[in-house]
């Protein structure tokens, strides 16, 4: 703001101080309205993908919660966490356009499967960028499958060229996928995870966070909730999907 409008600003606030207060509010209200409007697509978005595979809505969910533990953690602030929320909500909303026979695949994927299966983060962003208020979040949505050393997809990126709610998605995905119990094998401890994730740091994961996410967990874990509820979807989700 330039001084001439500082001093602009200033006479109006001291002319009509309750005019200024109440186009504040107005703008206020105008805020409120606006992101209830975007909140209310988030839940149409996600109510369609429950329809689709209620499995990858549940862990859309879990994945959500973990990544705000980490998010928690290593300080994010009150507008990252709530961008962070929206991007992990959002981050396998690609698989809407993958074909049933493939996303709902009551084995494992063979490896013409598994390509097609791989095109869910860019459909991710093809169905968010549309959408002006989503466009940052399409673009953390798009890189959860990139991996520390440069061998994820789909664009290969690495260390921190990858967004960091990004990298910070791929360790609450990864954690999830490893604890979720599906039809064709059983869901690891969280333990067994825990040192998965440290294993494969440096390859697979961001070092520090991960080890970040491990020393939240465990905080998490001493709690002994055993549910939790999002800022966004209220209702009341299990922490462990084993
Ligand atoms: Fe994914």
């Amino acid at each position: 703001m330039s001084r001439n409008d500082k001093k602009l600003t200033n006479l109006s606030r001291q002319r009509s101080p309750l005019r200024f207060q109440e186009m504040n509010g107005k703008i206020k209200q105008l805020e409120r309205g606006y992101q209830e409007v975007c909140e209310m697509a988030v839940r149409s978005i996600l109510q369609a993908l429950d329809m689709k595979d209620h499995y990858t809505y549940g862990h859309s969910m879990r994945v959500t919660y973990y990544a705000l533990v980490l998010g928690k953690e290593i300080g994010l602030n009150t507008e990252e966490l709530y961008k962070l929320e929206l991007a992990s909500l959002f981050h396998d909303i690609g698989k809407i356009g993958i074909p049933d026979a493939v996303l709902l695949k009551p084995s494992r994927l063979d490896s013409d499967e598994f390509k097609i299966m791989k095109t869910h983060p860019e459909k991710t962003a093809e169905i968010l960028e549309g959408f002006e208020p989503f466009k940052d979040i399409a673009h953390y949505a798009k890189h959860h499958h990139e991996r520390f050393d440069g061998r994820g997809y789909p664009s290969q990126l690495r260390g921190e060229e990858i967004p960091l709610f990004s990298r910070i998605i791929l360790i609450a995905d990864t954690f999830d996928a490893m604890t979720s119990t599906r039809p064709y094998r059983k869901g690891l401890s969280y333990q067994i995870a825990y040192e998965e994730l440290i294993k494969f740091s440096e390859t697979q994961f961001d070092p520090k966070l991960a080890s970040s996410f491990v020393q939240a967990m465990k905080k998490d874990q001493q709690k002994q909730e055993n549910t939790f509820s999002l800022s966004i979807i209220k209702n009341l989700f299990d922490k462990n999907a084993a």
